[in-house]
C-alpha cells in the first residue's frame, strides 16, 4: 500500500484554516491546537478545509461523514481521529437546544456541566424559543452563543 505524507500544500491551508474556523466561531487557541493539526493532517489530503467548514452538520451527521471519509480512503490514528471529532464539535456542529444530550450542550456550548444541567431543567418546563432565552440561563456565555448563531436551533 502507498503510504502518504504530509502534503506541500498543508502550510498553506493552515491560515485557510484558521480563517475559517474563526468565522465559524472557534476560539482561536483551539484552531492552533493538536486537533487542527490532526485534521489538516488527515482531511485536507484530499480536499480543501472549506469543503468542511462549510458543511455544519449534527454531532450524528459528522460520525456518519467521518466513516464515509475513512470509507474513501482517510487514514489516522485513533489520537488523530478523536482530535478530529473534537474539533469538528467545538467548531463546526450544530445543536438543537431543546433536545440535545447534556454532552452534546457542553461541548458544543462550551458550557459547563452544571450550565449544561440547567439548559436541561429550564427546557422541561418551557422550551427555548431563540437565543436570547438561551442567554438568559445563568452561566451560558452570550459571546459564545452569538458566535454560533448559525450553529444553534430551537426545535
Ligand atoms: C481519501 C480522500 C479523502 C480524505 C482523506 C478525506 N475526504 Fe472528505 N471527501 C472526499 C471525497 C472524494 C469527497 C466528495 C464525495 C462526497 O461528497 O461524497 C469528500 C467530501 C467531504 C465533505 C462534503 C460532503 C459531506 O458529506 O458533507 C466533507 C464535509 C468532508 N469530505 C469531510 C472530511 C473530513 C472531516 C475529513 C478528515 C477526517 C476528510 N473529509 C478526509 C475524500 C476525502
Amino acid at each position: 500500500m502507498r503510504s502518504w505524507a504530509i502534503p506541500l500544500s498543508a502550510g498553506l491551508l493552515v491560515p485557510a484554516l484558521i480563517a475559517a474556523a474563526w468565522a465559524a466561531g472557534a476560539p482561536q487557541a483551539s484552531v492552533q491546537s493538536r486537533e487542527a493539526k490532526s485534521v489538516i493532517t488527515v482531511c485536507a489530503r484530499c480536499h480543501d478545509m472549506q469543503i468542511v467548514m462549510d458543511t455544519p452538520k449534527s454531532m450524528d451527521a459528522w460520525q456518519v461523514t467521518m466513516q464515509k471519509m475513512v470509507d474513501l480512503g482517510a487514514k489516522g490514528t485513533d489520537q488523530q481521529y478523536d482530535d478530529i471529532m473534537d474539533f469538528l464539535r467545538r467548531t463546526i456542529t450544530t445543536i438543537d437546544v431543546n433536545s440535545a444530550e447534556p454532552d452534546e450542550l457542553e461541548i458544543v456550548l462550551n458550557a459547563s456541566q452544571t450550565t449544561a444541567q440547567a439548559i436541561v431543567a429550564r427546557r422541561q418546563t418551557k422550551k427555548f424559543t431563540g437565543l436570547a432565552d438561551l442567554k438568559s440561563v445563568p452561566g451560558v456565555d452570550a459571546s459564545t452563543v452569538d458566535s454560533k448563531a448559525r450553529l444553534i436551533f430551537f426545535n
